[in-house]
């Protein structure tokens, strides 16, 4: 096994949710754009050939990893004129793959960060003969997923929409973004249209007798979806609780790039990073916040759990809690803002603007 299709397209993803200039899988999570740390794992895992199935303008992705040459792969980029949906996207490069008919390719989402044992997950496909293995994984509320049942032998029973009764909560199980396909099957999606792998190609694998395994582990697994979830992420990267080979440093409670500047008396902790030229001021005290590149948190702020936009400022004393400001935004001193507000990019919020507790 030696080639991977990366899927990081999808309609309307483009520059949302984050609230950030950037497309989401090029916003650094620990320092690097969160793409790097997938190529990364999948490298560590023997991959060699890499093709960016994408529906966003390659010039993105390309001045940063170019041929890819850098990361020890080769790396091709397709993009879609039209957004062709997750089955779409890899039968759109499917003449690109160098595997031959029965040889397996693996295939991943673009935001999902995980753990997963990528050379056990093509063991088991190899061992079971499956024609499409899956990764699963347990959630604790599987209520916002497709669910997806195993008998015994982990072989997939079913592929069933999010489930709207408890009776319809049959398992915990969910389609975690990471599969084996044997490349014959990608050859066999219908070509030119829209179709999405879990809603027509797997249902209709199953429905024609096919064999489809599951894989279900306890590994490290997060959908990246929201923008709080791709800040935890990247505080799980520098903690070191979701491997990575490309965390430009050691894991611990904080990464702090090269070219940014703390103040020695500030307090970086829960896995926070500092991006490139960004500055932190005296008595600031960052926990689990992405601060990136450019950004200036200054003195006596404390900000927990929150991304701090390229180039945005953050003012002394101004308290964030699950915030996210968007790139060149300013929040100025004195302002307290808490769970969910989004700042957008270049907005100016002036000094003690807006507080979140009452005056009582
Ligand atoms: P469909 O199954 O095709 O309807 O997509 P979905 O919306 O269910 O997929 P989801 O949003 O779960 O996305 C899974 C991964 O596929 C993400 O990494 C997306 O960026 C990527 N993706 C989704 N749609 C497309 C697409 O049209 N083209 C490409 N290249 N990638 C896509």
């Amino acid at each position: 096994m030696t080639e991977a299709i990366l899927l990081v397209g999808g309609r309307g993803t483009r520059l949302r949710p984050l609230t950030v200039r950037t497309p989401k899988p090029m916003v650094p999570a620990a320092g690097v754009p969160f793409l790097a740390h997938q190529l990364a794992r999948a490298r560590a895992a023997g991959v060699d050939h890499v093709i960016l199935a994408t529906s966003y303008l390659a010039e993105v992705f390309e001045p940063y990893f170019g041929d890819g040459s850098a990361l020890g792969l080769s790396l091709e980029y397709v993009t879609e004129r039209d957004p062709l949906g997750t089955g779409g996207a890899l039968r759109n490069v499917a003449a690109r793959l160098r595997s031959g008919p029965d040889e397996p390719v693996l295939v991943f989402n673009g935001d999902i960060l995980t753990g997963l044992d990528i050379r056990a997950l093509v063991a088991t496909h190899t061992a079971s003969g499956a024609d499409v293995s899956l990764h699963l994984t347990r959630v604790p509320d599987p209520r916002a997923f497709g669910l997806v049942p195993t008998d015994r032998e982990g072989r997939v029973t079913a592929f069933l929409e999010k489930p709207q009764t408890p009776e319809e909560i049959v398992t915990d199980q969910i389609n975690a973004g990471a599969y084996v396909f044997r490349r014959s099957v990608i050859d066999a999606i219908p070509a030119g249209r829209p179709v999405s792998v879990e809603r027509e190609t797997f249902p209709g694998l199953l429905a024609a007798g096919a064999h489809l395994q599951g894989m279900v582990d306890a590994t490290y697994w997060l959908d990246l979806g929201t923008p709080q979830a791709f800040v935890r992420g990247s505080a799980d990267l520098v903690l070191g609780r979701a491997p990575s080979p490309a965390v430009p440093g050691r894991r611990g409670e904080r990464l702090v790039l090269p070219t940014a500047t703390v103040a020695p008396d500030a307090k970086l902790s829960g896995g926070t990073v500092v991006g490139e030229g960004a500055e932190i001021g005296p008595g600031a005290r960052v926990t689990g916040t992405a601060v990136l590149a450019g950004a200036v948190v200054e003195q006596g702020a404390q900000i927990t759990d929150s991304l701090i936009g390229a180039g945005a400022r953050v003012g002394a004393r101004t308290v964030l809690s699950g915030v996210v400001v968007g790139d060149g935004a300013t929040v100025g001193p004195d302002n307290e803002l808490r769970e969910g507000v989004r700042v957008w990019c270049d907005a100016v919020l002036p000094a003690g603007a807006v507080r979140f507790s009452s005056d009582a």
